[in-house]
C-alpha cells in the first residue's frame, strides 16, 4: 500500500534506518520508518486514510506520523540537495535520499529499501552498509559525525553491544578524540540522562556500561559515576534480578534506569547524591523520589537484617517491603546476601503483593464500628492474618475483625 501510494503521487518512497538493518540481521522491529522524496506530510494523510489510522503532522521539519491501531509509522521529507550549476543556469533542488542517509549516525543505520512497486525490496546502500554488517562493524559516516552529535557516542556503544559487532578503529579514534575535545562536558544533562535510559533498557546494559568505563566516558559524565569493581558486581545481581522478574511477566514492569541507577550510584553520600542528579538534569520531583527511593533502600536493608524465615512472619516482610516501589524491591532482592531473605522477597512479589481480603469497610460498618482510623488498622491486621495463613476464609477474616 505505502509503495504504491508513493507511485500514485510520484514520489519515490524508501523504508530507512533501524527498521532495515535489523530485517538484514534478522531481528523484530516495528518501528517503521519511511522517507518521502516528496511532501511527507500529504503523503501521511493519504496513507492514514488509506488504512483507516490518524496523522500527526509537523509542519516545520515536514515529518509526520501515522498512527494506526497497533502500530506508528514515521514519514519524513527527505533532505534537499543543491545542485549550483555554472553560469547562467539556476539552482536545482533535488530531493535526494542519499542526503538523507548522510546526515544519519553510523553506515548500518544509514541503509534504505525502494518500497515503490517494480522496485520493491531494492536495497540502496551508499556507504558500504551491507559490508560492515558481514564484518559486525558499527562506522560513522564522517569524520564529524560525533562533533555534530556526541550522544552518538553513547549510540556507537549501544549498537556494538547489542549486535555484539565492534567500533571500527577509525570511529574508534574519533570516538577518543571527541572525548579528549570534553565535548561530553558540553552535552546536557538531559540528553545523557535519555541515551542511558535507552542504555538500561537494553539486554545487557553492564555490557555497555563497563565499556564506557574503559573509554573514560563515566567519569566525564560524572567523577563519582566511576564504575567501581564493586558497582560492577552489584549491576551484575541488578540485572540477574531483572532478567527474573521480566520472564515472570509480572505487573507493573520495572523502569530499568530505576533499577540500574540504584547500582550506578552505590556507596555516594547522600549530601553528593545531588550533584549527579543535577548533572542528569533530574527535576525536583525526580530528584526528591530518588533520593526517597535510596533512604527507604537503606532502611527497609537495616530492618530485614533481622526477619527470619518463619511462616508467621510473613506479613513483617509484606509490611516492610509494601510502601517501596518496585525497583527498590528488586535492588533488595539483589542485594540481599542471605538466600532465606531473597527466597522471602521472590514470595512478596509472586504471591504476597497480591493478596487482598474478603472484608470491607462496609463490614466494618454492618458491625457497629463507627468509622474512622481504627478501619484501617482493623483491615491491616486481617491482611496480615491472611498473609500469615491465619485467616484464609471471610468467616475468619470477620471473627478477626470483630476482635
Ligand atoms: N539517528 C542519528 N543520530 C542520532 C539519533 C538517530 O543519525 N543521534 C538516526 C539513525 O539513522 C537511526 C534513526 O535516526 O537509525 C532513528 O533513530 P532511533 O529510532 O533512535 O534508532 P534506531 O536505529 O531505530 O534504534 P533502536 O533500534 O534502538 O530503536
Amino acid at each position: 500500500v505505502a509503495g504504491e501510494l508513493g507511485q500514485d503521487m510520484g514520489w519515490e518512497v524508501y523504508a530507512v534506518g533501524g527498521f532495515v538493518r535489523d530485517i538484514l540481521l534478522a531481528r523484530p522491529n516495528f518501528d517503521l520508518d519511511l522517507v518521502v522524496e516528496g511532501d511527507a506530510i500529504a503523503y501521511a494523510r493519504r496513507l492514514a486514510r488509506q488504512l483507516g489510522g490518524r496523522v500527526k503532522a509537523h509542519v516545520k521539519f515536514k515529518t509526520a506520523v501515522v498512527i494506526l491501531d497497533d502500530q506508528r509509522v514515521d514519514v519524513a521529507t527527505a533532505r534537499l540537495e543543491y545542485y549550483e550549476y555554472p553560469a547562467a543556469l539556476p539552482t536545482v533542488e533535488l530531493s535526494s535520499i542519499k542526503m538523507d542517509l548522510y546526515r544519519r549516525d553510523f553506515t548500518i543505520n544509514a541503509l534504505a529499501l525502494r518500497i515503490n512497486p517494480g522496485r520493491f525490496g531494492q536495497l540502496v546502500d551508499f556507504f558500504g552498509a551491507e559490508q560492515d554488517m558481514k564484518n559486525k562493524a558499527i562506522r560513522v559516516l564522517h569524520s564529524l559525525s560525533f562533533v555534530e552529535d556526541p550522544t552518538r557516542i553513547l549510540r556507537a556503544i549501544r549498537f556494538e553491544r547489542r549486535f555484539e559487532f565492534q567500533i571500527g578503529g577509525q570511529t574508534l579514534r574519533l570516538i577518543k578524540n571527541a572525548l579528549s575535545l570534553d565535548l561530553f562536558s558540553k552535552l546536557s544533562g538531559t540528553r545523557i540522562m535519555h541515551e542511558l535510559q535507552l542504555i538500561m533498557a537494553e539486554e545487557n546494559p553492564l555490557a555497555c556500561l563497563n565499556r564506557m568505563q574503559e573509554l573514560g566516558i563515566m567519569e566525564a559524565i560524572h567523577p563519582l559515576l566511576k564504575l567501581s569493581a564493586d558497582r560492577v558486581q552489584v549491576l551484575m545481581e541488578l540485572g540477574k534480578v531483572n532478567n527474573w522478574y521480566k520472564l515472570l511477566y509480572l505487573e507493573p514492569r520495572v523502569v530499568p534506569w530505576k533499577l540500574y541507577l540504584l547500582g550506578l550510584t552505590m556507596g555516594i553520600k547522600r549530601d553528593q547524591i545531588g550533584q549527579v542528579t543535577s548533572r542528569l538534569r533530574f527535576t525536583t520531583k525526580e530528584e526528591r523520589e530518588f533520593l526517597q527511593l535510596r533512604d527507604m533502600i537503606g532502611d527497609a536493608l537495616m530492618r530485614l537484617m533481622s526477619w527470619r524465615e518463619d511462616k508467621s512472619r510473613l506479613s513483617r516482610l509484606s509490611a516492610i517491603l509494601r510502601p517501596i516501589p518496585l525497583e527498590g524491591v528488586l535492588f533488595l532482592m539483589a542485594r540481599s546476601r542471605k538466600e532465606h531473605i531473597r527466597r522471602g522477597i521472590s514470595q512478596y512479589l509472586t504471591r504476597l503483593r497480591d493478596v487482598t481480603i474478603d472484608v470491607s469497610g462496609t463490614d466494618l460498618q454492618e458491625m457497629g464500628l463507627a468509622p474512622g482510623p481504627a478501619y484501617s488498622a482493623i483491615l491491616v491486621r486481617v491482611l496480615e492474618a491472611k498473609i500469615d495463613g491465619r485467616a484464609q476464609t471471610r468467616e475468619d477474616q470477620l471473627r478477626l475483625a470483630k476482635r
